[in-house]
């Protein structure tokens, strides 16, 4: 179990800047997830934290401890790579028990053949046991890598797109599963990706990581509902939030480009009042209906299954709707549409920030 802070943390390689006065705090037994695209430095993130770089400035804490002179194996962390990184000759029980056979640690056998067949049942690669390495599936592979973590019992796990190279399936399913495996040991997970569904279903806290800087950190519902700015608002969500340019005039929502205007339900002080902003608008959050104010053009239908991905076209704009897939549409045909006016989030145009933010 552990606590974990990062406090005002630079790194630079030569005059690149991986990251920029980061401030992170993980909670003991919390599941926390970095997200963020390639080489926004979340895998320089992990490396700080498990010691394997040092920060050009700025303190890494463990339970309160400032680790600067702590060594990667004083640490006491695990990290678990999207690549797997096992011993292909040996067996699964072989692999699994590597890191507790290490001369430091001095665990008695029984001990390791207990732990081993715990983690095992965790995992549910009992029967893979005697396997060699090589003769398992990615997703086996995983696991194991994931059980060579466990089987130690360190004090945070640190993993870096551990499902990234697995088919879509097997993600999801693992996903699952290592979220229970958390939940079930109480540890800490720091969880980098760079996947939002990851992100989104796993994270008890999620932090949007963005070209080395932190852009929000809060709870799933938080940055999906309340997103500090237009970038968290395009990182989650798919399809993502619309994002349309206009104004309020009047306590309405008036639309630029395609001249179209809708109730706003917020705050609408002098400070919003004809101001350039930007509306942002969930898909699900648009209504298509018979009676509805605006009328649209369907530009494209994405069927899902139990819902409809619309692609709709008013003037120059185009937005996206999620509908039920029962809902009578067509390519080329106009619609009628509203939106859900409470869960409109205004965004000042110029910065991009969130008005319920910098209020
Ligand atoms: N050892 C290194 N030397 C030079 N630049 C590095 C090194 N490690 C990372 N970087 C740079 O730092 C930035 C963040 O990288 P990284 O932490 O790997 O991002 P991510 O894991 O989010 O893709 C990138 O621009 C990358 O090129
Ligand atoms: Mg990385």
């Amino acid at each position: 179990m552990a606590h974990i802070e990062l406090r005002n943390v630079t790194k630079k390689f030569g005059n690149q800047t991986a990251l920029r006065n980061l401030d992170l705090e993980i909670a003991d037994g919390e599941f926390f997830v970095l997200l963020g695209e390639t080489g926004a430095g979340k895998t320089t993130t992990l490396r700080l934290v498990a010691g394997l770089e040092k920060p050009t400035e700025g303190q890494v804490f463990i339970d309160g401890v400032d680790v600067a002179d702590w060594g990667a194996a004083e640490r006491d962390v695990a990290l678990v790579l999207q690549q797997y990184s096992l011993y292909p000759r040996y067996t699964v029980r072989q692999n699994l028990e590597f890191p507790l056979k290490s001369k430091l640690r001095r665990v008695a056998d029984a001990e390791i053949a207990e732990r081993v067949a715990r983690v095992a049942k965790t995992l549910r690669i009992e029967n893979l046991l005697e396997r060699k390495t090589d003769r398992l599936s990615g997703g086996e592979m995983q696991r194991v890598s994931i059980g060579r973590a466990i089987v130690r019992n360190p004090r945070v796990f640190l993993m870096d797109e551990p499902l990234s190279a697995l088919d879509a399936k097997l993600r999801e399913s693992l996903r699952t599963e290592l979220k229970n495996i958390q939940m079930n040991l109480g540890q800490t997970f720091l969880f980098v990706t760079h996947d939002q569904i990851e992100a989104m279903s796993m994270g008890d806290k999620i932090g949007v990581l963005n070209n080395g800087k932190l852009v929000q950190s809060g709870t799933p519902n938080e940055i999906y509902n309340n997103p500090k700015n237009t970038f968290v608002a395009r990182s989650v969500g798919s399809p993502p939030m619309n994002l349309i340019d206009g104004k309020l005039v009047d306590g309405r929502a008036v639309m630029k480009a395609a001249s179209f205007e809708l109730p706003y339900a917020g705050a609408n002080g002098a400070a919003t009042e004809g101001r350039a902003l930007t509306f942002g608008i969930r898909p699900e959050d648009v209504r298509v209906e018979s009676g509805a104010p605006i009328e649209a053009m369907v530009h494209d239908i994405e069927n899902h299954g139990v819902e409809k991905i619309l692609t709709l076209r008013v003037g120059e704009t185009t937005l996206r709707a999620t509908v039920p897939a029962l809902t009578d549409v067509a390519i080329d045909k106009p619609v009628r549409f509203s939106w859900d006016a409470e869960r409109v989030v205004l965004f000042d145009k110029a910065s991009g920030d969130s008005l319920q933010h910098s209020a």
